[in-house]
């Protein structure tokens, strides 16, 4: 499913692009990132993007190779001038990097979700027309129930 996901993504073309980050090791794909374009309704002027799918190949697990993915990853979106960052995923590993369920709270999942805990977010920058509860929606790859 993630290796699917994966693949959809990297096929479609959206504003801004999707950022994909790879992590190797000479021949060796150790994981791969995924960030992509979020609209966040009624904020025109916000850039959120987020962050799905994280893999790192078994063998490679535990050695920093996620931490490293998820941290270039958000220096390249602040660098682009990205304002917030999404991720539905287990809070004892994104808590690592500042994302928190609080900053998600105003702003509901595009879906109901199985682990409503899971969706949080980080604020890179904020942005001038911030308004607030705003409801969120992803990319055709993202845009299904199942996923969520
Ligand atoms: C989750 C995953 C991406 C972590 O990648 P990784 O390279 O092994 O993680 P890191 O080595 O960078 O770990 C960073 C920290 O998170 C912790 N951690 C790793 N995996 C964790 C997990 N699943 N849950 C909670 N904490 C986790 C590590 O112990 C480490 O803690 P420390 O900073 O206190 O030492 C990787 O295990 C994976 O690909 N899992 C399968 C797919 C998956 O679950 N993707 C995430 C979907 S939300």
């Amino acid at each position: 499913m993630v290796a699917k996901l994966a693949v959809d993504l990297l096929a479609e073309k959206t504003v801004p692009e999707i950022l994909s980050l790879v992590a190797r090791e000479i021949e060796t794909t150790l994981g791969h990132v995924a960030f992509s374009p979020v609209k966040v309704e009624n904020n025109e002027s916000c850039k959120a993007s987020i962050l799905a799918p994280l893999a790192v190949h078994p063998e490679h697990q535990q050695k920093k190779v996620g931490s490293r993915l998820i941290e270039s990853g958000m220096k390249k979106l602040k660098e682009a001038g990205g304002n917030i960052v999404f991720v539905y995923g287990d809070p004892e590993f994104y808590g690592k990097f500042g994302f928190d369920a609080d900053t998600a709270n105003d702003f509901p999942a595009p879906y109901s979700l199985e682990y409503p805990f899971g969706w949080q977010a980080l604020i890179l920058k904020d942005w001038s027309d911030k308004t607030t509860p705003a409801a969120t929606s992803c990319v055709s790859a993202l845009s299904d129930p199942d996923l969520w």
